[in-house]
């Protein structure tokens, strides 16, 4: 019989015959009854050295830790107000409108979005190659197509190849500074000019998620472009020198017009203790500083031991380091492993070639010690 045809009584007394059942039913060894829990995810795997996924392990600011603690026994209540602040905040230090501003669920989500926005009905989307890929892979979702120009010689965006690879259909120019896997900047008087000259036809989103690791973020930044009026998105995220990439927020400096557009697309929504953690950390000048210099520090460590080693790379400004392993990436990462070690993945086409995130010290000593053994 259909349980759609049962009526209230038939129904309460095959809910009664069943519970009756279930109460009869010899108990199953606990072991049965609880679904086995999931496998550790591989990198995150306990006692291993997380080097894979480019956060930042000296963060979140002993002041944003505070800040979240503090708004734990308020998170019945929904955040619009500290929403509204932090807006402003963004706004006053990008000094813009907090109409070109689009805050998101880590920069991933703005990513995403404008991905289908700019690949929606076909559009091409240059990017360089190898690079990070999260906006072109939503802009191929969208049915937008990928342009991929090989990065140059030192492993850098090359310029005057992806101007020239500017067309009709291109909807959207994407550059990533530093540069997602290699760490690579653009020369910064050279991005700019590119910036203005191709956003003069087409729009250009550049991902800064890792600008604020760099010396000189002021004359790299790209996002007073945007502000006095040229058709440049600028990503930011709190998940790198913020260190606070389990928090999940980033946002966009943008036209006011394309922000409306974005905005409207937006699915995600802020949480107070994220929202409060960011308030504090872009109070916090004096943990940028520290934590810049912590980053270098180990970058440059980490860069001298590749040296050492004999090994080529890309001059790196982010918080890791790519360069030639000289053997398959999959049997460096497997070797490392052994080692207790996660180094990142295969960048094709790039297949003998690692990156490694800058950890603590201490992590990077076992690191250092693990590429000795490896590859010394
Ligand atoms: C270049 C680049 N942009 C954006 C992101 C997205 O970061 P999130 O979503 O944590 O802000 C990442 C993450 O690693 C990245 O490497």
């Amino acid at each position: 019989m259909s349980t759609l045809l049962l009526n209230r009584r038939q129904w309460l007394k095959a809910a009664g015959a069943t519970l009756a059942a279930t109460a009869l039913a010899p108990r199953l060894p606990l072991q049965a009854q609880t679904p086995a829990p999931l496998p550790p995810k591989s990198p995150g795997a306990p006692g291993l050295i997380q080097l894979s996924w480019n956060e930042n392990p000296f963060g979140p600011a002993e002041s944003a830790q505070r800040a979240m603690a503090a708004a734990v026994p308020r998170s019945c209540r929904y955040p619009d107000a500290e929403e509204q602040a932090l807006l402003e905040l963004i706004a006053a230090k990008e000094g813009c409108s907090p109409n070109q501003i689009v805050m998101g669920s880590g920069s991933g989500e703005i990513l995403d979005v404008a991905g289908f926005h700019f690949g929606y009905d076909k559009g091409e989307i240059i990017s360089a190659d190898p690079s990070y890929m999260q906006l072109v892979n939503a802009a191929e979702k969208a049915g937008g197509r990928a342009v991929r120009v090989p990065l140059n010689a030192r492993y850098e965006h090359d310029l005057p190849a992806m101007a020239a690879a500017v067309g009709p259909k291109t909807s959207l120019v994407y550059m990533v500074n530093p540069n997602n896997p290699t760490g690579t900047v653009c020369a910064a008087a050279a991005l700019k000019e590119f910036v203005k000259t191709v956003s003069a036809r087409v729009p250009v989103f550049v991902d800064e998620a890792y600008l604020e690791c760099t010396d000189n973020f002021a004359e790299r930044t790209c996002a007073p472009l945007s502000v006095a009026g040229h058709n440049v998105v600028v990503a930011r995220t709190f998940s790198k020198i913020y260190g606070m990439a389990g928090c999940r927020l980033g946002y966009a400096v943008l036209p006011e017009k394309l922000a409306t557009s974005l905005r409207a697309r937006m699915t995600g929504s802020l949480s107070l203790v994220t929202i409060e953690a960011a308030l504090a950390s872009l109070r916090d000048a004096a943990y940028v500083t520290a934590t810049r210099a912590k980053i270098k520090a180990g970058r440059e460590a980490l860069v001298a031991e590749v040296k050492a080693l004999g090994k080529e790379y890309a001059v790196p400004q982010g918080n890791f380091v790519f360069f030639k392993t000289g053997m398959p990436v999959k049997d460096f990462i497997a070797q490392m492993r052994a080692e207790g070690v996660v180094v990142g993945r295969a960048f094709p086409p790039l297949l003998d070639w690692a990156r490694i995130t800058i950890g603590l010290p201490h992590e990077m000593e076992v690191c250092h010690r693990a590429m000795r053994k490896v590859l010394g």
